[in-house]
């Protein structure tokens, strides 16, 4: 049975105090459940975070990281720095990377070989831009988004890849793919790793929705039998929302 995973990107929010006070009360009201739950602070609160949930079942991820083992790259983090202060999973390719500091798929192929390298589990994030949903070229598109960064990989990786398919023209934007759209991708995207790999990799990979998620429609998105879950922006900041996001899963 594959996975089923609830992660909450904080994106550049949150300053240490409101950081400590955010996981405080997740820690508080976040149910029992066999989903893994996972959260991504700001680069300078990661350290801190995985002090503050040492004997909690959050898990605490990274938001990006450089494909580099270490050097001159100023502003840059590594694998192993992340691996050091107790992180093992990060997040890589989420459209905000690719379209504000220009990663492209041979960076992201790059950063999920090297994140894989170092024995981390790698959330790699793809999704179509509007005008490919409105020209119809969003299969294709994010068919070439997975074969370009995923599809040299040993088939042995996969069980340390989950997938996060997030439309960009539903990021923060308030607008969802239907339950319908994100079941019809997902199963595409199943379709597609098993013609490349095979059935049981395909069977076996996580596959989260991200885009706008809220507590409204999370039960009904998530109902989906190829949704595993979600990848959480805005509504990961307020708890009752994230929590009441993980309860829907
Ligand atoms: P959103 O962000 O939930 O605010 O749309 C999702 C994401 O960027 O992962």
């Amino acid at each position: 049975m594959r996975a089923k995973i609830v992660a909450g990107n904080w994106k550049m929010n949150k300053n240490l105090a409101e950081t400590e006070a955010l996981l405080a009360e997740l820690s508080a009201k976040l149910p029992n459940t066999d989903a893994e739950i996972m959260v991504a602070p700001t680069y300078v609160n990661l350290a801190s975070a995985v002090r503050t949930l040492e004997s909690s079942k959050i898990e605490v991820i990274a938001q990006n990281m450089h494909y580099a083992e270490n050097g001159a790259f100023t502003g840059e983090i590594s694998a192993d720095m992340l691996l050091d202060i107790g992180i093992d999973t990060v997040i890589i390719g989420h459209s905000e990377r690719r379209a504000y500091f220009a990663e492209n798929d041979e960076i992201l192929s790059k950063k999920v070989i090297s994140a894989l390298g170092k024995g981390m589990r790698v959330m790699f994030c793809f999704g179509e831009e509007l005008e490919d949903r409105k020209s119809g070229n969003h299969f294709k598109l994010v068919e070439s988004q997975l074969k370009n960064v995923l599809f040299n990989l040993e088939p042995s990786a996969w069980s340390n890849i989950i997938l996060a398919y997030e439309p960009v023209w539903a990021i923060g934007t308030g607008e969802t793919a239907s339950p319908e759209q994100a079941q019809e991708m997902h199963a595409f995207i199943r379709k597609t790793i098993s013609e490349a790999f095979d059935s049981t990799i395909a069977t076996n990979v996580t596959i989260l929705y991200g885009g706008s998620v809220k507590p409204g429609n999370a039960v009904e998105i998530f109902s989906k039998p190829d949704v595993d879950g979600g990848l959480i922006g805005g509504a990961a900041l307020i708890a009752d929302d994230f929590v009441a996001i993980v309860k829907a899963i």
